[in-house]
């Protein structure tokens, strides 16, 4: 259900990225920062698909090399597709990929505090929620919260 992204899935993942409906929900520099890269060493952009078809997108960036520990970005899903489970099952995929492929020992994402699916998401995929960066980030002039997820890869469930 994940694969690497190639360089023909660029358009379609940063035209997703910058759809209204999903641009609130990422960092501001989401769309910009897609990218395919060779190794995967210091990080990926993994295409989400559903029986054969392009859904949407992930990517996960290395953050800290010695304790191995890797940050889940840009999680992102055509709006036809949402409410199945489909990015539940994404971020599972993920977390075993990046503990049993990548060697991580512990996975992170942050998610804003006025969304909920997302964070619904994290929780059903088994990471335990942290805690809270209060009023974080500015966001169209308002400040937002940003929720801190963690899964350690002894907490992976299968
Ligand atoms: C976040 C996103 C990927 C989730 O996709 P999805 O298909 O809805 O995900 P799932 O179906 O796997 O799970 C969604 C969960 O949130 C719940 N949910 C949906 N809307 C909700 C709401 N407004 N309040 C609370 N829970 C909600 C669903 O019931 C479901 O929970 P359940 O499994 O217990 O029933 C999708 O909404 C999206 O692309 N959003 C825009 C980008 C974004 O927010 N990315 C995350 C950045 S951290």
């Amino acid at each position: 259900m994940l694969r690497p992204a190639a360089a023909a899935d660029l358009p379609r993942l940063t035209a997703l990225a910058g759809d209204p409906g999903v641009a609130g929900a990422l960092s501001t520099d989401a769309a910009g920062q897609l990218a395919v890269t060779d190794d995967g060493e210091a990080g990926e952009l993994l295409v989400i698909e559903h029986r054969g078809i392009v859904v949407g997108g992930v990517r996960w960036v290395r953050v800290n090399r010695r304790s191995r520990i890797a940050d889940v970005r840009t999680l992102m899903l055509e709006p036809a597709v949402r409410g199945r489970g489909l990015a539940t099952a994404a971020v599972r995929e993920l977390a075993s990929r990046l503990v049993e492929q990548r060697g991580m020992h512990r996975i992170e994402a942050e998610v804003y505090g006025f969304n909920a699916p997302a964070q619904r998401v994290f929780e059903r995929a088994g990471f335990v929620r942290e805690g809270v960066r209060r009023r974080a980030y500015d966001r169209a002039g308002e400040w937002q919260d940003g929720i801190r997820f963690g899964l350690l890869a002894d907490e992976l469930t299968r």
